[in-house]
């Protein structure tokens, strides 16, 4: 794959290029590291800001810390988020804040949001909408985190919706004791009931078309090297792309939801303006959906007319990881097409 080697003229490209690696570096570690709720993400919402005044918008931090800034007329919103998990990627997120601050600036019309900790279950946006105030139309520009794209050579994807998710946490309970005195016909070890729980996890996710889950936290007590764990507590984060597989993965894994987003079907009329965008750029159109939670599906499911564009994610689709990878013309063409569909949806064009 070559690269776009960026020339004079490109500096509203090397712009946004140069904010992703501010953003990357903030945290420090082998990633992005941005953690929702830490000072990271503070930084990263401050900068943002910053950026925002340059761009001439009106600035304002909501009761729940999401970031906003506004022209004149801002009906239609564009944004992401700036949390990311441990050791992510550089664009996850960060590009749709990044690349929707140009598209407001360069349109003169709508409004971009930075919403706080969507990583650990959409805290912000959630908020955002249960309070009620909002916006005509919302457009999300996001990297894909998947191989679709790039296998379909296509720049940018238009998404058809996104998938349901739960989680939940399990806890284990056994017996402490001794690792070197207690026989092994004599053992209660939490951990081993975990295990089997965690490969039952990949039993039933395998066995429900389109679903997936995933244990990804585990915290074992007392984690002595000798000492046999009395307790385990698990994460589950469980996917399904409708609401019917969804609920008979969760009943399956006995999960009790501390976080469910249900699937959405995102509606045609902001997917028109960008498709609109895509054909007036000969550009192909590819229609997917998404596998990944989203901003854009909690705004969605409050009724707010919600669209997203998925930019090209290379390296085979690789996210929530350091390797995760978009190209700067990938990045260039998505901010023109974002343009266009606010132009139009705000009824400009
Ligand atoms: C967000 O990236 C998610 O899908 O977990
Ligand atoms: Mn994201
Ligand atoms: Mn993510």
């Amino acid at each position: 794959m070559s690269h776009k080697v960026l020339c004079a003229g490109d500096d509203v490209l090397v712009r946004m290029l140069e904010r992703l690696e501010e953003l990357y570096a903030i945290g420090g570690g082998a990633g992005a590291n941005r953690v929702g709720g830490t000072e990271a993400e503070d930084e990263a919402h401050q900068l943002a800001a910053g950026w925002m005044r340059e761009a001439g918008l009106d600035v304002a931090v909501d009761s729940h810390g999401n970031l906003v800034g506004r022209t004149g007329d801002d009906g239609v919103w564009t944004g992401s988020h700036l949390d990311s998990v441990p050791n992510g990627g550089k664009y996850d997120g960060a590009l749709g804040v990044v690349a929707g601050i140009e598209a407001v600036e360069r349109a003169g019309v709508g409004a971009v949001v930075a919403f706080r900790d969507e990583e650990r279950g959409c805290t912000g946006s959630t908020a955002f909408v249960e309070a009620g105030a909002l916006p005509r139309c919302f457009l999300e520009v996001h990297i894909e985190q998947g191989p679709v794209l790039e296998q379909a050579g296509a720049q940018l994807g238009l998404v058809t919706g996104v998938v349901g998710m739960v989680r939940g946490t399990r806890i284990f309970e056994g017996a402490p004791g001794h690792a070197g005195t207690v026989p092994m016909s004599r053992r209660q070890d939490a951990l081993v009931a975990a295990a089997e729980y965690v490969l039952r996890v990949r039993e039933v996710a395998a066995a429900i078309d389109g679903a997936v889950a995933t244990v990804g936290q585990l915290e074992v007590e007392p984690g002595a090297v000798n000492v046999i764990p009395d307790r385990v507590t698990l994460s589950v984060d469980a996917r399904a792309p409708d609401a019917h597989r969804l609920r008979r993965l969760a009943h399956e894994l006995e999960l009790e939801p501390e976080f469910a987003l249900e699937p959405v079907t995102l509606p045609e009329a902001p997917r028109a303006a960008f498709r609109a965008e895509l054909e007036a750029r000969k550009l192909p159109l590819v229609e997917l959906a998404s596998g990944a939670g989203h901003d854009a599906a909690v705004l969605a499911l409050a009724g707010v007319p919600t669209g997203m564009l998925f930019v090209r994610s290379l390296n085979g689709g690789v996210s929530h990881s350091p390797s995760e990878l978009s190209s700067a013309e990938d990045i260039e063409v998505a901010v023109d097409v974002l343009t266009g569909a606010l132009t139009r949806l705000a009824g400009h064009d």
